[in-house]
């Protein structure tokens, strides 16, 4: 079994520099002891940089989004091969906040083979709005999946990560926290769509993250219901209770 990932998403915080470099310190120290856990922190564009001169040979970096495009004249979108060579090697692609203001599938899908081009790892970002009682939420899940790994390949599919976030459970306007057992069925529900169109073994190698609400308090009963890793919003902005989530993945 691969290593358990936890990937801290900062989305549009903190206010200024001097606290971003304060902050992934802090990350840096609250994830010392933390032996067989892969560790992500995506801050904001502008803070790669900063992060990547502090010392630590643990964490790696990921950004929150990249753009479809190769490069030219798309004023405000950042690349796959710009995130690249500031040394990130993790990208957030279709995260539930982007999809919002316009990514659909289709751009997803072209983002994630734009970020593979750049050796980056999309960390896929899948989940239903709302779950209602006919089960049509799987289906919206199967046909994100489909959708947005259209033409990656089994070998490219070593290289992806999906994170399972239902939108209702994400940030602080959440109705609720996903139940340990809700994310176990989605799992296998994941599975067997990544089964359908890559094979069995492709479905298995995949690790599928939990995202929503994860707090110190929750983390252990998704990774007892085989979560295999976190992505984190809001409590990746503490330092300690990230290095909590991260200790639960040990
Ligand atoms: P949250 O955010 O942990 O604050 O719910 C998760 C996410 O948006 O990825």
């Amino acid at each position: 079994m691969s290593k358990r990932l936890v990937i801290g998403n900062w989305k549009m915080n903190p206010k200024s520099l001097k606290e971003a470099e304060a902050l992934f310190k802090g990350i840096v120290t609250a994830s010392k002891d933390s032996k067989n856990v892969d560790i992500v922190v995506c801050p904001p564009y502008p803070f790669l940089t900063t992060a990547k001169k502090v010392p630590n040979k643990k964490i790696k970096l990921g950004a929150q989004d990249t753009s479809e495009m190769l490069e030219g004249s798309y004023t405000s979108q950042v690349s796959s091969s710009m995130i690249s060579s500031l040394g990130a090697t993790y990208v957030i692609i279709g995260h539930s906040e982007r999809r919002s203001i316009g990514d659909t599938d289709e751009i997803v899908n072209k983002k994630i083979l734009q970020a593979l081009k750049s050796k980056l790892i999309p960390v896929v970002c899948i989940g239903e709005n709302v779950r209602d009682t006919h089960g049509d939420y799987l289906a919206l899940v199967k046909y994100q999946l489909i959708d947005c790994l259209k033409n990656v390949s089994k070998l490219q599919m070593k290289n992806i990560v999906i994170a399972y976030e239902p939108v209702w459970a994400i940030g602080s306007h959440a109705t609720r926290v996903a139940t340990p057992e809700e994310f176990t069925e989605m799992k296998i529900f994941i599975r067997k769509v990544l089964s359908d169109i890559f094979d069995s073994k492709v479905a298995h190698a995949t690790r599928v993250l939990y995202g929503g609400s994860v707090n110190p308090q929750n983390a252990q009963a998704f990774v007892d219901a085989t979560a295999d890793g976190f992505l984190v919003g809001r409590d990746s902005l503490n330092p300690k209770k990230f290095g909590a989530i991260i200790a639960v993945c040990k």
